[in-house]
């Protein structure tokens, strides 16, 4: 008998990025609890340290790069901590990552399984260990995610991996590799197992849902398939892309009251020459197309967009351009960026980065503007009207009040009575701000 009493090893895990990064990092947790580690909320507690990283923007990677300086300092009190860079950064970068000290392991989004063995081979040699080996067919979908919120109400699902678009200022291609959809079997069954663990909400994910297709099954029929496991339970998606969105998602869409009415249909620029140079391949023409037609089947639909400003070229018509779309089509609301050049992307290679700096930002600020009264004018139109709510939890400002969220996918704060996390509630609409609908609970 062994009387050694040896702790488990023990893994946190920090994550940056996507939605998809997120749920990757559960897949990561699912293949380290099968190698006998056990899971901490603080990295002062671990063996084991793994940074999910994003490389979409310059910034980002700033961000984990500050990160990995302040790891390298707990690594002083504490030698035989590991850190290991896991994502799209460590992707993109891939051996000049090792060279930072504070680093003992890469591995990029395709090589999870793998972490086992090379957490072995670093413990038994002292070598730092890689693997960002890019794959075509994996997918983790025989993997059950360990949920990073195991009390949430909402669970992710990857649909797909990978990207095969290449707009030209993207560098999701590279970091991700080419484009495949899982098997439907093995989402519908991640899709029971989170309705059996409690989530209420299932958020389907991929770069371009609209492209998923395995065997006969497409994108629309997935949706109606996953739609139909539980009527009670909602179902939403992220990210469609405006070439590919079809008539046949809108009325699935439509015909069931548990999709959520809310399409994010990122547009990147409002200027034709701009989508051209970006190769998003449709037009300014084509997108105010697609959005009449989501609106004309679904009218209480709310869409969402993302924009990029200042993409190389881009004159101060081409923005207007922009900004005139986002006035046409009045999103509910927006993420927006400035273009940052990203090292290997066509654009990169192709087109200068040439607009300055302050330009940019100045453009991104007046974006930004014009967004905010949109986003503002989009919930006072609210006022006055009910909605079915999902509780997420309290509301950041008070423990008196809820948080949930209308299939629109709007924030509504209203006061708790007696209601609580993972209720479906009606409220009515009171008051709003930019951000939020101001509500009470209607019995
Ligand atoms: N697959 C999604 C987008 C994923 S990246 C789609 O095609 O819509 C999320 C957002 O980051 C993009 O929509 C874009 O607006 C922004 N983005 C991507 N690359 C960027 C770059 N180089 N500079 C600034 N923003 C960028
Ligand atoms: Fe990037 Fe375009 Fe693919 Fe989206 S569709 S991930 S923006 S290459
Ligand atoms: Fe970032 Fe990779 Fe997602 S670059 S946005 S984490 S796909």
């Amino acid at each position: 008998m062994n009387n050694n009493f040896t702790l488990a090893p023990r893994v946190f895990i920090e994550t940056y990025g996507c939605q998809m990064n997120v749920n990757d990092s559960e897949v990561v947790l699912s293949i380290l609890r099968g190698a006998g580690y056990g899971m901490c909320d603080s990295a002062s507690d671990a063996s084991l340290i793994l940074i999910n990283t994003c490389a979409i923007r310059d910034n980002a990677e700033q961000r984990i790069l500050g990160r990995l300086d302040h790891y390298r300092l707990q690594k002083k009190g504490n030698p035989r901590l590991i850190v290991g860079v896991l994502g799209c950064m460590a992707e993109r970068l891939k051996d000049k990552l090792l060279e930072h000290p504070a680093v003992d392991l890469v591995a990029g989004p395709d090589a999870y399984r793998d972490l086992p063995r090379l957490i072995a081979s670093l413990t038994a040699s002292g070598q730092k260990q890689i693997n960002t080996l890019l794959s075509h067919e994996e997918t983790y979908g025989d993997i059950s995610p360990v949920r990073m919120d195991p009390d949430g109400v909402s669970a992710y699902i990857s649909i797909m991996r990978g990207c095969n678009n290449v707009c030209s200022y993207c560098v999701v291609p590279y970091t991700r590799g080419a484009e495949r959809s899982r098997d439907f079997e093995s989402i519908l069954r991640e899709g029971r197992e989170a309705i059996a663990a409690g989530y209420k909400e299932l958020i389907l994910l991929g770069q371009n849902v609209d492209s998923y297709r395995f065997g006969e099954v497409g994108f629309a029929q997935l949706m109606a398939m996953v739609a139909q496991l539980d009527p009670t339970v909602r179902v939403r998606f992220s990210t469609s892309h405006p070439k590919d969105i079809k008539d046949e998602l809108l009325l699935t869409m439509a015909a069931y009251p548990n999709i959520c009415k809310h399409i994010h249909l990122p547009v990147q620029s409002g200027s034709n020459a701009m989508l051209e140079k970006m190769r998003r391949r449709h037009s300014r023409e084509w997108y105010l197309e697609r959005i009449a037609r989501i609106r004309e089947i679904m009218p209480d639909c709310s869409i969402t967009t993302d924009v990029i400003a200042g993409f190389s070229g881009e004159t101060e018509a081409d923005f207007e351009d922009t900004l005139d779309l986002f006035r046409q089509v009045k999103f509910d609301a927006a993420f927006m960026f400035q273009y940052s050049e990203r090292p290997g992307t066509l654009a990169a290679r192709h087109y200068p980065d040439d607009v300055p700096p302050q330009v940019k930002t100045e453009r991104l600020n007046r974006i930004i503007a014009l967004q905010n009264e949109l986003s503002a004018e989009s919930n006072r139109r609210d006022v006055g009207r009910e909605f079915e709510v999902l509780v997420e939890g309290f509301s950041k400002r008070s423990t008196s009040d809820l948080m949930g969220r209308t299939s629109q996918n709007k924030a509504c704060v209203f006061p708790a009575a007696g209601h609580h996390k993972g209720e479906y509630v009606t409220v009515r609409v009171l008051d709003s701000t930019p951000a939020t609908l101001l509500c009470e609970a209607v019995d």
